[in-house]
């Protein structure tokens, strides 16, 4: 089985100047253990919200870490600091609007404000990079629907080969 590199960028600005306590990352990194079977490399990074600083860690990220992977999660909003967004779509070449959408309409059933968060989804080399918002609730609302296109999705971009945990998530592969 191929080990998979997984990158969690978490982007707070008091949580990375320890006002807050960072229950975004733990989350994410769970969820992953739970939906994939491979062993997983995770490279964890906790930054405060700076365009920037996001750009340069996305890219470290792909480029030198190799990630099949990367999540972030917060600054998805519409708040000044907000900037995730920018920054994904900065670095990455292609971006996959479904992503969001689906990411949205299902937080939708949960709560009204789904819509403030701008979320995307993009390939930058041989890494799929996701946002999520950075609420640990709102996290498994939005990674569970998705998850079942990821594995496909990192196949076609030539990333490692993700086998999922069938009794807790199925991915869908399409017959060739
Ligand atoms: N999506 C889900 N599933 N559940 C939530 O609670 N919160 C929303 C939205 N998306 C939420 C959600 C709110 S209130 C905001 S402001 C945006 O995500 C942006 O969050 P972020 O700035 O932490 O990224």
């Amino acid at each position: 089985m191929d080990i998979i590199n997984i990158g969690i960028l978490t982007l707070s600005d008091r949580a990375s100047s320890g006002l807050y306590e960072d229950k975004a990352t733990p989350v994410i990194e769970m969820l992953l253990k739970s939906y994939i079977k491979n062993d997983i490399v995770f490279h964890k990074i906790l930054i405060a919200d700076e365009y920037k600083k996001i750009i340069k860690t996305l890219k470290f990220l792909s480029d030198k870490k190799h990630c099949d992977l990367i999540i972030t999660s917060g600054g998805t909003g519409p708040a000044l600091r907000d900037v995730t967004p920018e920054a994904t779509k900065a670095v990455c070449k292609k971006i996959l609007p479904g992503f969001g959408e689906l990411m949205r309409k299902e937080s939708l059933k949960y709560v009204p404000t789904a819509i403030l968060s701008r979320q995307v989804a993009g390939i930058r080399k041989k890494s799929l990079i996701l946002n999520l918002p950075g609420n640990p609730k709102a996290i498994k609302e939005c990674l569970e629907p998705v998850f079942p296109a990821i594995a496909y999705c990192i196949d076609l971009i030539g990333g490692a080969f993700i086998q999922a945990n069938e009794e807790v998530i199925k991915v869908f592969r399409p017959k060739k």
